[in-house]
């Protein structure tokens, strides 16, 4: 596998130390618009979650968007099970302080290299999780080894209303790794949020490419074999002649 650039390791890091200099629970998510704009930019999530489920957030950060998607998810009749994953240990640390109930629902680990311990009905990340040249091999990823057999990978885009930046259009980027787009949402005239979701079929998941490399691996072995039966004759023939 492809590692991580180190700068882009460093500016993660670099991430972590600038959310944990700040207390308030929206601005150690990265978002510096206040409570009332964080609702209107991050509740668009959920229009990719008709129906109840575990929903992992990759890059959870201080786990506050679960939070509050749990919360908003309720008051839709949805009930989500929140689960995350960050590379920084302490942002992690301060989920797992805030959401006491699920500690054990959050891991420490870098998305591109991290092989999850189960999938999930739900999957969250946002585009920027990697480098941009990996982001095709990123989505490829979350859906085959994050995302159940039936579920639901929702990614995500932040642009600036004060930078007057839009969004990324990151349904063009699903389509260019080679998915279907099943929707996409989006807020705000520029637009500042955008998601698009794809819904993990079968012939998606980790089970059903190991089914499939194992078909290969047979089919070489058969076809191998075949071939060896096929020239070990006229091989000894000609080492005969040969001698
Ligand atoms: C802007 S915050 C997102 C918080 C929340 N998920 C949201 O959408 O508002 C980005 C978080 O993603 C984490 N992150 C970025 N790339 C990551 C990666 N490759 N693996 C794990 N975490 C990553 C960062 O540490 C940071 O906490």
């Amino acid at each position: 596998m492809v590692e991580l650039p180190v700068a882009f390791l460093h500016r993660l890091r670099e991430l972590e130390g600038s959310y944990l200099r700040e207390t308030d629970p929206v601005r150690q998510s990265g978002f510096g618009g206040g409570h009332e704009r964080w609702r209107l930019e991050r509740a668009l999530v959920l229009d990719a979650v008709p129906d109840d489920g575990d929903f992992l957030d990759v890059g959870c950060a201080n786990g506050y968007l679960l939070e509050c998607l749990v919360q908003w998810g309720h008051e839709r009749h949805v009930r989500l099970t929140p689960y995350g994953v960050d590379c920084g240990a302490q942002l992690i640390a301060l989920a797992q302080q805030r959401l006491p109930q699920y500690a054990s629902h959050f891991w420490v680990a870098n998305a591109w290299e991290w092989s999850p311990p189960r999938t999930f009905r739900y999957v969250y990340s946002l585009y920027d999780c990697v480098p941009e040249a990996l982001l095709p091999a990123y989505i490829r990823r979350l859906v085959t080894q994050y995302v159940e057999t039936g579920g639901t990978l929702i990614m995500g885009a932040y642009g600036s209303s004060s930078k007057q930046e839009a969004a990324r259009d990151i349904a063009t980027d699903i389509a260019a790794a080679g998915f279907r787009v099943a929707g996409s949402s989006s807020r705000g005239a520029l637009p500042v949020s955008r998601v698009a979701w794809i819904r993990a079929e079968q012939g998606h998941g980790a089970d059903a490419q190991e089914r499939a490399a194992h078909a290969w691996r047979s089919a070489s072995f058969l076809l191998g074999f075949s071939v060896l039966l096929d020239i070990l004759p006229r091989a000894s023939t000609i080492r005969v002649e040969y001698v």
